[in-house]
C-alpha cells in the first residue's frame, strides 16, 4: 500500500455452548436485547459524520428478514460468487471475495466515509476473517446453553486474548427469556 495504513476489521458473532451460530438460514435463538447490542455496536462511530460497513456472506444477508435488510445506517457488503448485482438493492455492494471488499473500502472515496468495518458472518467468512492480518477484535456473545444448529463458529486462533468490553457494554451474565449469555471481546496479540 502507498503510505496508508491497512484498513482493519472487527468480527461480531453470537455463539452457543456447542459452537452453533445458525439453523436453517436463521438464528437458532431469539434474544432481542442481543440483536439490539449487535445493531448498536455495528452502528457506533466516534465521528458523527462517518458510518460503518458490514460484510457478510450471501446466506447471512438473505437470512435477515426482508423488511430488515439491507441493515440500516451501515454500508452492506455481500460476498458471493453466484449473485449478480441486479439480485441486490442498488445500495448494497456485491464482492466476490473478502479482500476485494476490503480493497473497495480502501478506495479514496470510501476511506474518508467509513469508520469501522464489521465482519458479521457466516461460518467461512468468520474463518477467513480470523486468519487475516486485518482482523483486530472479536466481539463474541457467549450463549450459555446448547441449541440445535447446522452452522458453526470456527475455532479461534491462539493469537486472540480477552480484553475489557467497550464502556457501554453490559457486564456479567445477562438473561432474556431464561437464556443466559455474556458479552466478551477478544483482541489479536500482535
Ligand atoms: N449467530 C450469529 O452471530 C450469526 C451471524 C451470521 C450468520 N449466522 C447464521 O449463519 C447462517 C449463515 O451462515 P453460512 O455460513 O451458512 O453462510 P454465509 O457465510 O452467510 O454464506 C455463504 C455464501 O456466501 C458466499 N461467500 C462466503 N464467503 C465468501 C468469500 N470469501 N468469497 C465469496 N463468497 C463468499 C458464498 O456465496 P455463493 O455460493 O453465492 O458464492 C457462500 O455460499 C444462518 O443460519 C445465519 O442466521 C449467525
Amino acid at each position: 500500500m502507498t503510505g496508508e495504513k491497512m484498513l482493519r476489521f472487527n468480527l461480531i458473532v453470537a455463539v452457543c455452548e456447542n459452537f452453533g451460530i445458525g439453523l436453517k438460514g436463521d438464528l437458532p435463538w431469539s434474544i432481542k436485547s442481543e440483536l439490539k447490542y449487535f445493531s448498536r455496536t455495528t452502528k457506533r462511530t466516534s465521528d458523527p459524520c462517518k458510518s460503518n460497513a458490514v460484510i457478510m456472506g450471501r446466506r447471512t444477508y438473505f437470512g435477515v428478514p426482508a423488511s430488515k435488510r439491507p441493515l440500516p445506517e451501515r454500508l452492506n457488503i455481500v460476498l458471493s460468487t453466484t449473485l449478480q448485482p441486479a439480485d441486490l438493492p442498488s445500495d448494497v455492494v456485491l464482492c466476490s471475495n473478502l479482500e476485494e471488499a476490503m480493497k473497495h473500502l480502501e478506495t479514496k472515496a470510501l476511506r474518508d466515509e467509513i469508520e469501522n468495518v464489521w465482519i458479521v458472518g457466516g461460518s467461512g467468512v468468520y474463518k477467513e476473517a480470523m486468519a487475516s492480518p486485518r482482523c483486530d477484535r472479536l466481539y463474541i456473545t457467549k450463549i450459555q446453553q446448547n441449541f440445535e444448529c447446522d452452522t458453526f463458529f470456527p475455532s479461534i486462533p491462539d493469537s486472540f486474548r480477552e480484553v475489557s468490553p467497550d464502556a457501554d457494554t453490559p457486564l456479567g451474565v445477562q438473561e432474556e427469556n431464561g437464556i443466559k449469555y455474556e458479552y466478551k471481546v477478544l483482541k489479536k496479540i500482535e
